[in-house]
């Protein structure tokens, strides 16, 4: 639309409504008709559109907003919204050269103050595969998301694969993939839909109840949807279920009935709920901000996914040694505990890549210093864990001591000169406590200066001790106190007219005033994105600072999160339960675009019995970030603790995901690059196989690896799923034949179960006890064929540390058909992985040993599991080859 016309449009509308300013548009609205009792007895009990959803439902005040009332049981709303109760109409739909314009005009006052009369839709055909749709205020700018930060190229579309419908013959707007007529988006009826100052809310109708993501939440992989409600507010709490937890996803994946997938993103970093109801439909209810959602028409999962990631970023890619397993517990208290920690498990041949320290290392709690006394030596421990090709990770919390004498303590006094501290609603800085013994500031990360006072402290800090990596915590941001050292000053800003579901009721309790500032606006705004900016400087400072790749793992993450750092699922218990729950958890951060990602092996709380960290330490093993990590106080439970059979079985599995890190790695460059999934959900790789839709029990590698955990307590067997095709007990390497069946699978205790998939090459290494010496060792490739006697498989290689990803790096291709595999330089710069020392093929059922292609090659056949073992090879891979056997 024309801009000159656009704003003679905008200035006719506001006069006629009166909309000179947000609150006379309010006033000019009139009070909603009374509800239409034969229409009203229309409504399915699954139907109904919640029309009080917090406070005191009563029939008197559901009928003074001119809503439905008929009692209810079982999460039904009683008050409902009368369908096609026109809240907003549209005066005015234009085209433009990339999408359309709408404006929607109010038509009767709202339950909730300061409604926006008019509003502005704005729908943009991003791509062939990506509609976005904003709706926001025209006469005055509201608060729109910071994060993520990525810059989305211009629209271009050649030939959308969907269509927008509106105006005309509807009373609101659907989104229709055009291939199959499926409705994606349904605001056909915007009956509920509320625009107003602190509380925006639509509904759409589903194509179907496979709803996954909407994080972070204790939940099974596939969502609930029978009135269940969501709550996206970052929050310091043990996970527990029904409760917002550290970080805000509002992205859900859908699996349609057709077997075809879309996914939804709503960019807004405002407190809200998520609600999903039988019908099937979902509702947004944000209390902030404006509406700004993305459709990524699919149409497989994995297309979904990556289209999301194109608008929220792509995952950073790790620093090799980070994939290693890491040894880590709250209340190491001093220097010899941490070092007889690490000894007795490395003694037990357990293959520590790293150890981390918890905040035990410093002096009173206070970032960027650490216990002389207690950690008298740390400096010189962390050169011999680096002499040995080991790592050294420590937490930081962000906020920073502001109770230490004046001059003592330079974070404080530099975050005061340069004026970097959140502040409190009068302008004073916002003075709160958390683990530091007097008081606590918190840095504002949004503000352009935080990277140079960060940068300053994070490198006067590693000056003295020179850690790898930097584990971010408490960063939702956590307050021990209610608000501030002086509470919260009274506003709407701290007790809205709606309140989503957030624990124990309130905005500002365990986090600071929703009336603290920043530099990029209100803390009521930007709550949710205190994580993601945190995460964000420090990714690049400790880079900076190594001048290498940085690991960063942080606690609170929101969309775009991945593109900094890991994430590891918080304060789990040491139990069953949270064993299992440790999977879907893993998948919905593979949705989000987080792939460096774990749970606390055998658990945070509570003491962890050999049996549970047993079975633990063997999932744990195949998490993407593997760590052990537990609370101060419980009993011990690194493996070397817990006993000869939990030792042998963590070597067990830690030495295959030692070997196979060459496979995982080039899994994390795919994702880097592409925006594929890491640890993937088994619907992602069979989407058109319904039985997967609902399993989180079990999950794969990329494309090749399934992993299938024993998760109860004295189970030495597992009904797994086998998707359709050959999978190869990694074992024993016999191939098991599946028309999509669930089998019962053989787990003795020290064992967990894996398949290779047929038709999946995956590159391997030696074992070695550190990742700088897996690096060093020759390649084995293995090769399981499907039943065309067919593989593929990748391998990046580079050196594991540069922060340029993707300047120098060789990238081979293999490929096995017809009896032969074909090794493929694709790219080869500078960086060389080692020799080929071998090529297994799996699954040859006849083997005639003069079809060899080289006379003196070294080989074993074995007959029993049809497989092949080629060594000695010593294959160069600074050029392509192939090898033949049949
Ligand atoms: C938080 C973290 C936990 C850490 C503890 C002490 O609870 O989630 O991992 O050990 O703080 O720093």
């Amino acid at each position: 639309m024309d801009l000159r016309v656009d704003l003679i449009f905008i200035v006719c509308l506001a006069t006629v409504l009166g909309a000179q300013n947000e609150v006379s548009s309010f006033q000019s609205l009139p009070n909603p008709p009374k509800a239409n009792v034969s229409q009203c007895s229309l409504v399915k009990d699954n139907d109904r559109l919640d029309c009080i959803p917090r406070g005191n439902v009563t029939q008197d005040i559901c009928e003074s907003r001119g809503c439905c009332w008929s009692e209810s049981s079982s999460g039904i709303p009683a008050c409902f919204y009368q369908p096609k109760s026109l809240s907003y109409k549209f005066k005015n739909i234009t085209e433009t050269s990339d999408g359309l314009v709408a404006y929607l005009e109010r038509s009767y006052k709202s339950p909730y103050p300061r409604d926006v009369a008019l509003i502005k839709l704005i729908a943009t055909y991003q791509s062939d595969d990506i509609l976005r749709f904003k709706v926001i205020d025209p006469t005055k700018k509201r608060y729109e998301s910071i994060f993520p930060e990525k810059k989305l190229p211009s629209p271009a579309t050649k030939n959308p694969s969907y269509k927008l419908i509106i105006g005309k013959d509807l009373q609101g707007f659907r989104v229709v993939r055009k291939s199959d007529n499926t409705t994606i988006f349904d605001a056909s009826d915007l009956t509920n839909f509320i625009f107003s100052d602190q509380f925006i809310q639509i509904t759409t109708k589903l194509p179907s109840t496979y709803l996954y993501g909407l994080g972070e939440h204790k939940e099974r992989f596939k969502l609930q949807s029978k009135w269940t409600t969501y709550t996206l507010y970052s929050r310091d709490t043990s996970p527990l279920f029904n409760t917002n937890l550290y970080g805000s996803h509002p992205f859900y994946l859908s699996m349609e009935n057709s077997t075809k997938a879309h996914g939804i993103f709503l960019k807004n970093s405002n407190a809200m709920d998520i609600i999903i109801q039988p019908t099937p439909a979902l509702t947004f209810r944000t209390i902030g901000g404006i509406l700004d959602f993305f459709i990524f028409l699919g149409p497989s999962p994995s297309e979904v996914i990556k289209q999301y990631q194109q608008v929220i970023g792509k995952p950073k890619m790790p620093p090799h040694w980070s994939l290693g397993f890491h040894l880590s517990k709250f209340g190491l208290k001093d220097l010899n505990t941490t070092k007889k920690y690490i000894e007795r498990n490395l003694n037990a041949g357990i293959p520590v890549q790293s150890i981390w320290n918890d905040l035990d290392y410093m002096n009173n709690s206070n970032d960027f210093t650490y216990d002389k006394k207690k950690f008298n030596g740390l400096p010189q421990f962390v050169d011999k864990l680096h002499k040995e090709g080991r790592k050294y990770v420590i937490l930081f919390d962000p906020g920073v001591s502001s109770g230490e004498p004046n001059g003592t303590y330079p974070p404080y006094d530099k975050g005061v000169e340069l004026d970097i501290f959140v502040k409190n609603s009068t302008g004073q800085i916002l003075v709160a406590q958390v683990w530091n013994p007097v008081s606590t500031a918190y840095p504002d990360f949004t503000n352009p200066k935080s990277h140079d006072y960060w940068k300053l402290m994070m490198k006067s800090f590693h000056d003295v001790v020179p850690f790898d990596g930097a584990w971010l915590d408490m960063n939702e941001p956590s307050n021990f106190l209610k608000g501030s050292m002086y509470g919260c000053p009274e506003s709407e800003l701290e007790d809205p007219p709606y309140l989503p579901r957030v624990l124990e009721g309130s905005l500002s309790k365990k986090t600071i005033c929703m009336t603290a500032k920043q530099y990029a606006g209100l803390q009521y705004n930007l709550h949710n994105l205190y994580g993601i900016s945190e995460t964000n400087v420090t990714s690049n400072v400790v880079s900076e600072i190594l001048g290498e790749r940085s690991l960063v793992i942080t606690r609170s993450t929101f969309p775009g999160s991945g593109q900094y750092g890991g994430h590891w699922s918080g304060d789990i218990g040491s139990n069953w339960e949270d064993l299992s729950y440790s999977i879907p958890q893993l998948l919905d951060f593979s949705l989000f675009g987080i792939p460096l990602m774990g749970a606390d092996i055998c658990g945070f709380f509570g003491s962890a019995t050999e049996p549970l960290c047993n079975r633990w330490m063997q999932l744990g093993a195949f998490y993407p970030f593997s760590r052990n990590h537990n609370s101060v106080g419980m009993k011990e439970q690194d493996p070397a603790s817990m006993g000869d059979r939990v030792i042998r079985s963590s070597r067990k599995a830690l030495e295959i995901r030692y070997t196979l890190l060459p496979y995982l790695y080039t899994l994390f460059w795919e994702a880097h690059k592409n925006g594929t999934t890491v640890a993937r959900p088994l619907l992602v790789e069979f989407p058109e196989d319904r039985n997967t839709y609902d399993i989180d029990t079990a999950f794969l590698w990329g494309s090749g690896l399934l992993i299938v955990p024993i998760l109860e307590e004295n189970a030495i067997s597992v009904n797994a799923y086998l998707p359709k095709g050959i999978w190869y007990d990694y074992y024993t390497r016999q191939p098991l034949n599946s028309s999509g069946e669930f089998m019962d699978i053989y787990a003795d205790n020290e064992t967990i179960p894996l398949f290779i998939r047929g038709g999946q090459v995956l590159p391997t290494q030696f074992y070695r006890a550190t990742t700088e010496e897996v690096r060093k060792a020759d390649l084995k490739i293995v090769a399981a064929l499907d039943q065309n006697g067919r593989a593929e498989g990748l391998l990046y290689w580079d050196d594991g540390i540069s922060v340029d990803v993707g300047r120098n790096y060789t990238q081979i291709s293999f490929l096995v058909e017809d009896g032969d595999i074909e090794i493929n330089v694709i790219n080869n710069r500078a960086e060389h992985p080692p020799k080929i020392f071998s090529v297994e093929i799996l699954g040859i059922r006849n083997f005639n040993e003069s079809n060899l292609s080289s006379g003196n090659l070294d080989y074993v056949y074995k007959k029993q599991s049809q497989s092949l073992l080629l060594q000695n090879l010593n294959i160069d891979l600074t050029q392509s080859t192939s090898i033949k056997w049949s």
